[in-house]
């Protein structure tokens, strides 16, 4: 399976917009593509990422389709199953499911769910899933005060557990971004720390029909 895997320095920082104008910008060059989201909490009642996702690529059955993790509570997974909701369960039967459901596309492109390390249980974090899928991991960040360190820790994170990341997007998600001075600096920054990372800026934008530049460019960074 080729593809990536969108994960992020956190919630809300712009995976899923970055992930179906990805899903988009495969479609556009004429690529069969299952955009997917195996994990989503906060299911009440629709899977809004996967069915964003499920759009971007033409496929609205992907966002149902059993075996994938599906819970009402907007919490990391463990803290769902500590309040006797539904676990995970099996990520290597997560791993299949994905494949199987990626089987007829070019290109799979999965999202993660929160950041890099939201526990799964007590044991398995996000990172873990991603490193079973093995396809090129994007971190997400936040362009904004803070996004450092966010991003360091991220990538620490993933190398630990023998991830290589393959491109940082920095989001501009923020509305008031005149006040934040960390907005002129932090591509530099983390190019510094990361010589061999690409960076990938995304402006702020209405819809994430407006990143699909962008994405076409990470689509050229990753050579999909
Ligand atoms: N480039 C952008 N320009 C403007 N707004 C943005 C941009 N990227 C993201 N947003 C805003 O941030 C919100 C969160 O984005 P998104 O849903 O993609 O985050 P996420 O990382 O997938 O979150 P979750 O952890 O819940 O899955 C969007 O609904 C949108 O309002
Ligand atoms: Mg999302």
């Amino acid at each position: 399976m080729k593809g990536a895997f969108i994960t992020a320095t956190g919630t809300g920082v712009g995976k899923t917009w970055l992930a179906s104008a990805l899903a988009t910008a495969c479609v556009q060059r004429g690529k069969r593509v299952a955009a997917i989201k195996p994990i989503e909490t906060g299911v009440d009642p629709d899977p809004v990422d996967a069915l964003a996702l499920a759009r971007a690529c033409g496929n609205d059955s992907l966002a149902d389709a059993p075996g994938l993790y599906r819970a009402k509570e907007p919490l990391a997974p463990y803290a769902i199953e500590k309040r006797g909701g539904p676990s995970v369960g099996s990520l290597r039967a997560l791993a299949k499911r994905i494949r199987e459901l990626a089987r007829d596309a070019d290109y799979a492109i999965v999202e993660g769910v929160g950041g890099v390390l939201v526990p799964i249980d007590r044991e398995r974090t996000i990172a873990d899933l991603a490193a079973l899928l093995d396809l090129q991991t994007v971190v997400v960040a936040r362009n904004a005060l803070g996004v450092l360190s966010y991003t360091l820790t991220a990538v620490e994170a993933l190398r630990k557990r023998k991830i290589s990341v393959r491109a940082i997007v920095l989001n501009h998600v923020e509305r008031n971004h005149r006040d934040d001075l960390s907005r002129t600096s932090n591509a530099d920054v983390l190019a510094d720390c990361f010589p061999r990372i690409p960076i990938l800026r995304v402006p702020r934008v209405q819809s994430p029909s407006d990143m699909v530049d962008a994405a076409s460019q990470l689509l050229n960074i990753l050579k999909i």
